[in-house]
């Protein structure tokens, strides 16, 4: 085994040999540009993680590890597209560099990229990749459309944005462990156990992308503080608050959701103060605690050494007190 930072660089080194730009120039440079933008390369250092938990060289999952931060990185476009956002690991998004068809067409050629790099596997180990590929990418696609569904509904419930959240992240975490467990040739009962890990760890990350996109400092945080609240995301701060506020409060906060002001400063910050005064801060904060503590309690029924859960203990609490 080697230490997480280790296994990111490891990736880190790969993905530069391969983060080359061909030609056409105008569908292959937004796609060296995303991938070069760093970003804090989770998905793949997960997928290198696994494969040595169980047992192989992390070189045999870096095909793997390159097509899921490939897919990320895809979506991630595709994303802001969706969400309008400008900003992107501290950097102008691609579609505002280039333009959205460019966003679009690079997007796409990623996903195939992605499905691509799995034909380095033979046999069942490719069949069983692209079986979890496959089934992931259109989880994620359907927790994409609930969130821009969510936007314009006002009776969105708590376990249906846990849904959402589910599909749109935290199955690509869980599907990122088992394929380093799948290259590792693990027992079934290890691939559920550390997907199922991987799913509870990916909930509490979104929730925490959620708690910073309206808490994260402006300055370090790489995204445009607040864009959640610009595009009326019912996010779970946005429905606990709703469910702890006083009938009065309430109205000012759907009416605040039900607005696209030319300028959002204010409703951005009347509604931070709304996610304060209400319960609604602390509250996430102790759901994202939650969701870490089960997904540490789904590592009981993994039978690796101690030293091993510690690591992947250590890779959830660090997720859990990021700030980017
Ligand atoms: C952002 O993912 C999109 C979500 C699923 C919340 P990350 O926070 O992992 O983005 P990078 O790759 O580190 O920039
Ligand atoms: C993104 O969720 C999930 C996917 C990209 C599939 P967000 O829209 O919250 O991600 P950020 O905040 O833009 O990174
Ligand atoms: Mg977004
Ligand atoms: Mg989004
Ligand atoms: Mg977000």
């Amino acid at each position: 085994m080697h230490t997480i930072s280790d296994y990111q660089r490891f990736f880190l080194e790969y993905l530069e040999q391969k983060n080359t730009t061909k030609e056409p120039k105008n569908l292959y440079e937004p796609i060296t540009y995303i991938l070069g933008l760093g970003g804090k390369r989770l998905r793949p250092t997960l997928v290198l993680m696994a494969s040595e938990i169980f047992g192989r060289s992390y070189n045999e999952a870096l095909d793997a590890a390159l097509a899921v931060e490939v897919f990320h990185n895809f979506s991630l476009i595709h994303d802001d597209i969706m969400d309008d956002a400008p900003l992107r690991r501290g950097k102008e998004t691609v579609h505002e560099k280039w333009d959205i068809n460019t966003g679009i067409l690079s997007g796409d050629a990623m996903l195939i990229n992605a499905y691509q790099l799995f034909e380095n596997y033979q046999g069942d180990t490719f069949r069983e990749l692209a079986m979890l590929f496959t089934k992931t990418a259109i989880e994620v696609c359907e927790g994409q459309q609930y969130d821009i569904d969510f936007e314009t509904r006002d009776d969105v419930t708590i376990p249906e944005y846990m849904k959402m959240i589910e599909y749109k992240t935290a199955v690509l975490v869980g599907a990122a462990l088992k394929m380093g467990a799948i290259v590792a040739g693990a027992s079934d009962q290890c691939k559920t156990a550390i997907y199922d890990f991987g799913r509870l760890l990916g909930l509490a990350f979104q929730l925490q992308d959620d708690y910073l996109d309206a808490f994260g400092d402006p300055e370090t945080f790489g995204k445009q503080v607040g864009g959640d609240i610009i595009e009326n995301k019912k996010t779970f701060l946005y429905l606990k608050a709703v469910e702890f506020a006083s009938e009065n409060e309430e109205k000012q906060l759907r009416g605040l959701f039900s607005l696209n002001p030319e300028d959002p400063s204010e409703k951005i910050s009347t509604v931070k103060s709304f996610f304060e005064t209400t319960g609604a801060r602390d509250s996430i904060r102790a759901e994202i605690e939650a969701y870490t503590q089960k997904a540490f309690a789904a590592l009981d029924s993994l039978s690796i050494s101690e030293d091993k859960k510690e690591m992947l203990r250590l890779f959830g609490s660090t997720l859990m007190n990021r700030s980017v």
